[in-house]
């Protein structure tokens, strides 16, 4: 069992650079799937999220070569089946657009449903709904499989009852070769949304209104090959920028597209910390405690819940008490009784938690929950005086590429170290 094991209390400084956006690229690469001919795609992050969905298309017969570490050609034309066993299905929530994919291309797709983090109750009705409204019949079959199949995919309007990145991307996905109009209203807004229309529009989709809550797409016959490179992860670049502030750094994190970023940046400089935007990076700096701030997730353009854990350990340091109330999931604060062990005050009421603000964190042996759960846990241990533990890391190399790397090379002493099961037991006792 290996974990990370930082000594903190080092402010970060240096450069940093962004990695392709985790949430683009697992849309993008099931998105290979409708394309008639090879795809190239650029600035694909090394995180293990990715080579699990590009484990289950090379399964499944893509043919995929990887050019360097950060790109590959993809050619799907191989593919020959729609079923995706749960085997490969619960190695990560994105699996759910083989749904979309396998039956825009194939009018069939027999999926298991997902894995990825637990974050409270993850219904797909929305997706359904989409590809019903597509001309499709879904049912629900042994082993949590879902069918979904159609004669023929006729475009549509769909009304999203929530706003929701996946049944959006899958709608997506679906309709792109339907024939006819599909107009997606009440559509999420995120920017790998708009990733993702740009890349299928680039392999000869007509996709307009992607940024937008109304996304219409003109079905085409046709998708052909590409070449194309990822946007930079809006949420790595968040933690990287809040890890900074934290410790009272000054970091300039490269590779972002700024805009991306607003609600963070808004949110940080009412903390106190000075931001300078430049065309493709931002400087944060920090000199003394972060004042006190509230928090409400909302999807985008809204404070995105992929960064309410890092930010809550920001807050645990700020003068003066914040509230964070968490609107997209149900149990997003699990994370709060880990940083209650490095002397964090923070109570959890529902989807509200109160942090009240001390100065300062002391090392623990805790866990990461999830994936960005774990990103906020490795923030805390920068920032604690002595040595944390973080088990269970393989949440946070779901999506971070090269974290260690990364944070070493900004200072910060953190290391990936090998323990032996029973060990690891009698520090973190039963539970
Ligand atoms: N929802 C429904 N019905 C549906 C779909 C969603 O009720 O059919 C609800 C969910 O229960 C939730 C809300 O709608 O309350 C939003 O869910 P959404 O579908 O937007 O989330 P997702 O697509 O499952 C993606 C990201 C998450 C991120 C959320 C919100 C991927 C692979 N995952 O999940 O990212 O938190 O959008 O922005 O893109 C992460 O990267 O750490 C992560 C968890």
């Amino acid at each position: 069992m290996d974990k990370f094991v930082i000594t903190g209390g080092t402010p970060l400084t240096g450069e940093v650079t962004i990695s392709g956006a985790k949430n683009a690229v697992v849309a993008i690469l099931p998105a290979t799937i409708l394309a008639e001919d090879v795809c190239r795609i650029e600035n694909i992050p090394n995180i293990s999220d990715v080579s699990a969905m590009i484990n289950i298309l090379s399964i499944m017969g893509a043919h995929v070569k990887y050019i360097n570490k950060n790109t590959i050609e993809i050619d799907t034309r191989y593919i020959n089946s729609y079923v995706v066993e749960h085997e490969l299905s619960k190695q990560l929530r994105a699996s759910y657009y083989l749904i979309g994919a396998l039956l825009g291309r194939f009018n069939h797709a027999e999926v298991a449903m997902p894995g990825g983090c637990y974050l409270g109750v993850r219904p797909i009705d929305q997706h359904i709904k989409g590809f019903e409204a597509l001309g499709a019949t879904v049912t629900m079959e042994e082993n949590a499989m879902v069918n979904a199949r159609a004669d023929k995919l006729l475009g549509n309007s769909i009304y999203l009852d929530v706003v929701s990145v996946g049944a959006t991307i899958n709608c997506m996905l679906a309709a792109v070769k339907a024939k006819g109009l599909t107009i997606i209203e009440n559509a999420a807004k995120e920017p790998h949304i708009v990733d993702l229309a740009n890349f299928l529009n680039t392999l000869g989709a007509d996709i307009r209104g992607a940024g937008t809550d109304v996304i219409k797409i003109r079905g085409v016959e046709k998708l052909h090959g590409c070449e194309y490179s990822i946007i930079p992860d809006q949420i790595e670049a968040g933690t990287y920028m809040v890890a900074a502030a934290a410790t009272k750094g000054d970091v300039l994190v490269k590779n972002v597209i700024p805009k991306h970023l607003e609600s963070i940046t808004a949110k940080l400089i009412e903390c106190g910390v000075e931001i300078t935007e430049y065309d493709d990076s931002i400087r944060v700096r920090m000199t003394r405690r972060p004042g006190k701030c509230n928090i409400k997730t909302m999807p985008h353009p809204g404070f995105p819940t992929d960064m309410q854990p890092q930010f809550s350990v920001l807050l645990s340091q700020a003068k003066g008490m914040s509230i964070i109330s968490e609107s997209v999931w149900d149990n997003r604060f699990r994370y709060a009784e880990q940083l209650s062990r490095m002397g964090a005050v923070i109570h959890v009421d529902g989807k509200t938690a109160v942090i009240e603000g001390v100065d300062g964190l002391r090392g623990a042996p805790i866990r990461a929950d999830d994936l960005r759960a774990g990103a906020a846990m490795m923030i805390a241990g920068f920032i604690a005086g002595g040595v944390t533990e973080i088990e269970d890391i393989h949440h946070i190399e779901r999506g971070y590429e090269n974290v260690v790397e990364k944070f070493r090379a900004l200072g910060a002493n953190i290391e990936r170290r090998e323990f032996p099961d029973d060990d690891q037991k009698i520090q973190l006792g039963a539970g």
